[in-house]
């Protein structure tokens, strides 16, 4: 990695000087503006800010599924932003899980069938079984979507996420669209996930209240980085106070 000061040895990920302007015609729309950043290994950081202050924007970049305007970004030692079209695909493939508000499962198979697909292309899948147990849903393998509550379906969107045994997990208000109850219970598998199998995790929120489940809180404003936060005590999901 470059830059002169020290990096800790558990960086999965570096961002330096992010930047990200999208042209909208004549306009451009600033929505990152100069992010330094990292996540480390194993950690469970939550990246919170208002609507429209570059979160999503951030993620996809991290994630391999937008490229930055300028500024680099390091996955372990390698450099994304100096990565072609299909070489940042393949690290998505082998490396990213996603998680996003809705679940755009597939409404014809059923949920172990839909993690399933997953497990064909991956390398060293995990049972889709497994999976499903990390997240709560070992009763429900045979059901499909439409027999699901919101929550259950976007647990079900975990299990796929993780099977291929993502080296990060990056949610994007993965509670969104659910109430407080299953948004608590959807919290729980992705904490599960992170003490289970050890996976570097990034949730993406608004709802500042989730920040008290984090290692880390990173704190986004108007395409900045405001404020980095440590969590001495850290809250289980069922704690939070909604
Ligand atoms: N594809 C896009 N085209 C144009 N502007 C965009 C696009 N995506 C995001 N933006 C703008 O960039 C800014 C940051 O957006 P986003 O990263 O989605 O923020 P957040 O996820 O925090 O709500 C906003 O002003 C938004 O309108
Ligand atoms: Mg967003």
């Amino acid at each position: 990695m470059t830059g002169n000061t020290a990096v800790r040895a558990d960086t999965v990920f570096r961002a330096l000087g992010l930047t990200k302007t999208y042209q909208m015609g004549d306009v451009q729309v600033p929505a990152l503006r100069g992010v330094d950043l990292e996540l480390y290994r194993g950690e469970f950081a939550v990246l919170l800010g208002p609507s429209g202050s570059g979160k999503s924007t951030l993620l996809n970049i991290l994630g391999g599924l937008d490229v930055p305007t300028s500024g680099q970004v390091f996955y372990e030692d390698q450099e994304l932003t100096s990565y072609s079209d299909s070489a940042l695909t393949r690290f998505r493939r082998q490396y990213v899980g996603f998680v996003f508000q809705f679940y755009n499962l597939i409404p014809s198979l059923t949920a172990r069938e839909n993690v399933g697909l997953i497990t064909e292309i991956a390398r060293n899948p995990l049972d889709p079984r497994e999976a499903l147990r990390i997240v709560g849903l070992s009763a429900r393998e045979d059901h499909f979507p439409a027999q699901l509550s919101g929550g259950e379906q976007q647990r079900v969107a975990i299990a796929r996420a993780i099977a291929k045994r993502p080296s990060v997990l990056l949610c994007d208000e993965p509670t969104g669209a659910l109430d407080v109850q299953t948004g608590a219970m959807v919290l729980e598998a992705i904490r599960t996930v992170n003490i289970e199998l050890g996976t570097t995790t990034a949730v993406i929120t608004h709802n500042a209240v989730i920040a008290g489940m984090a290692d880390r809180v990173i704190s986004l404003s108007d395409g900045r980085v405001a404020r980095i936060e440590h969590n001495a005590h850290k809250l289980l999901p069922s704690e939070l106070q909604w």
